[in-house]
């Protein structure tokens, strides 16, 4: 959800009047009683949750016949992925609607508390390691028994960004034995950090702008994945997160490496729905192949829907609160979190590059 009760409520502190669809928070446990108590006014039928508004806060971007609802000159706010959505992209700017693409925001300190792929990634990572555990054929932590020791469980994460930290902390919580790889080091001392021992490759680094990985030539994930098989087939369980943001996912392992790894072992591939870290992942889907379990879940942090809904919420409400000026919804290009993530305005197309024109302009609206 885009929205929960405790978040209409900071809303309408900042002097937004929200719409709620009805019954839209019933999965998550939301219930239409409790956005009303913060003051929501609950809309039977998208029609009407629509008609007049000034701004639209979604977690997906639309589908059909979405885009012909929202207002004209509206602002839309959600995980759009314009990398992957290009006639949507067109038909907002047609619409003139200002549409912010979370995925862009700048991953800057002052704007972490609206950075809604950090929240559900680190959602998805927990997740990924608790399921990977319930399909194991083993437990997680050494146990001394009466009846002899039982080793623990071995746990590799590949791609250790915010997915792959939380998922290395929850498998150390878990009292596995943690390895991990990024192809950037600038992550060792936080793999480190958790209890993990980082795995270093000779390849030299593939550090891009903002922090991310940029992508690699076919030869070196080539090298890549000679260089990390061995960890793969000594692994029980094995966590993949890696990704390059717009591009299809890296390939880091492929049929020949699941058929070294032993029968009972576990890969949850966190990238399924990108192409997929693991050459035999089909995404949505969870298959046995030759005793190894790859799971191809998508959109893991839905599985959590409680608190992927009160952080993703809580991130847009920052992000919402923050564009707040002098009581007006007030959009500066000048800023690089608006800059950053703003895809379309007043008919534009500002994806992939901003056009110069709109340096300096400004949208403004009534909260
Ligand atoms: N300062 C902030 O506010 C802030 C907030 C969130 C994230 N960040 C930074 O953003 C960066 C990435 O975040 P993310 O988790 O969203 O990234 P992501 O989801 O794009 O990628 C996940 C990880 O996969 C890795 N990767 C890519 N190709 C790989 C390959 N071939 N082999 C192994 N690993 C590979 C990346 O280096 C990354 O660590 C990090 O540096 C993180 O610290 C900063």
């Amino acid at each position: 959800m885009a929205a929960v009760p405790d978040t209409v409520a900071k809303l309408a502190n900042a002097g937004f009047e929200v719409w709620v669809e009805q019954g839209a928070g019933a999965a998550a446990h939301f219930a239409d009683d409790a956005y009303r108590q913060q003051g929501a006014i609950l809309a039977n039928g998208v029609d009407r949750l629509y008609e007049g508004a000034d701004v639209v806060l979604k977690v997906q971007a639309p589908i059909d016949g979405e885009v012909e609802r929202i207002p004209e000159g509206a602002v839309l706010v959600g995980l759009l992925q314009p990398a992957r959505n290009a006639e949507l992209i067109d038909a907002l700017a047609a619409r003139k609607v200002t549409a912010l693409a979370l995925e862009l925001l700048p991953r800057i300190s002052r704007a972490q508390s609206m950075d809604a792929l950090s929240s559900q990634a680190s959602l998805g990572g927990y997740k990924a390691v608790v399921l990977g555990a319930a399909r194991l054929d083993k437990i997680m932590p050494m146990q001394m028994t009466a009846a002899g020791t039982i080793p623990p469980a071995r746990v590799f994460v590949l791609g250790a960004g915010v997915a792959g930290l939380q998922a290395i902390a929850t498998a150390r919580r878990l009292g596995a034995v943690v390895e991990a790889y990024d192809v950037r080091p600038a992550v060792k001392e936080e793999v480190q950090s958790l209890g993990a021992r980082f795995v270093e490759l000779p390849l030299g680094t593939a550090e891009g702008a903002g922090g991310y990985a940029r992508e690699q030539s076919e030869e070196h994930l080539r090298r890549q994945r000679e260089l990390l098989a061995e960890h793969v087939a000594s692994a029980d369980l094995v966590v993949t997160t890696a990704a390059v943001p717009g591009r299809k996912a890296p390939l880091l392992v492929i049929a020949d490496m699941v058929a070294g790894m032993r029968p009972g072992s576990v890969i949850v591939d966190l990238a399924a729905d990108s192409g997929g870290n693991c050459e035999l992942t089909e995404a949505g889907v969870e298959r046995d192949v030759g005793g190894v379990t790859i799971v191809g879940i998508r959109d893991l942090p839905r599985t959590v829907p409680v608190p992927a809904s009160q952080t993703y919420a809580r991130n847009l409400t920052n992000l919402l609160v923050y564009l707040v000026k002098d009581g007006e919804l007030t959009l500066d290009f000048d800023d690089e979190i608006v800059k950053g993530c703003c895809v379309t305005h007043g008919g534009e197309v500002l994806y992939p590059e901003p056009k110069a024109s709109l340096a300096a302009t400004s949208a403004g609206g009534q909260p």
